[in-house]
């Protein structure tokens, strides 16, 4: 599976989200990372409950109170480190993980 290239760490604040598209593939993949302090974890950005995209606004994918991955359609709040869903349309259900590594301050998705 490639490497791709997705930002370095120090370019997202302490929590902060970033969308990306990946057209290296056919069809593209739409990912997302978010940071939270020292953790970053991605997935998909497919909302399980109709695999809309999750971000409210370019980049924005967290609850005003960054305290969760909030979904723009129906508003459902998923648990940042686990990507469960813990309110909402699909409670229960969780994101797909995308496996990411940090190698030199650089952020990279394993796809
Ligand atoms: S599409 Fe995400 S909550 Fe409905």
């Amino acid at each position: 599976m490639p490497l791709i290239k997705l930002c370095k760490i120090n370019e997202l604040t302490e929590v902060d989200s970033r969308g990306f598209v990946i057209s290296e593939f056919s069809p593209e993949r739409n990912i997302f990372i978010v940071r939270n302090y020292d953790v970053v974890v991605a997935y998909e950005n497919s909302c399980p409950h109709n695999f809309a995209p999750l971000d409210w606004a370019p980049d924005v994918f967290l609850s005003d109170d960054k305290e969760f991955i909030q979904c723009a359609s129906h508003g459902a709040l998923f648990e940042i480190d686990n990507g469960q869903c813990i309110y909402g349309p699909c409670i229960g259900q969780s994101l797909t993980t995308v496996n990411i590594s940090i190698d030199d301050g650089v952020i990279y998705a394993d796809l």
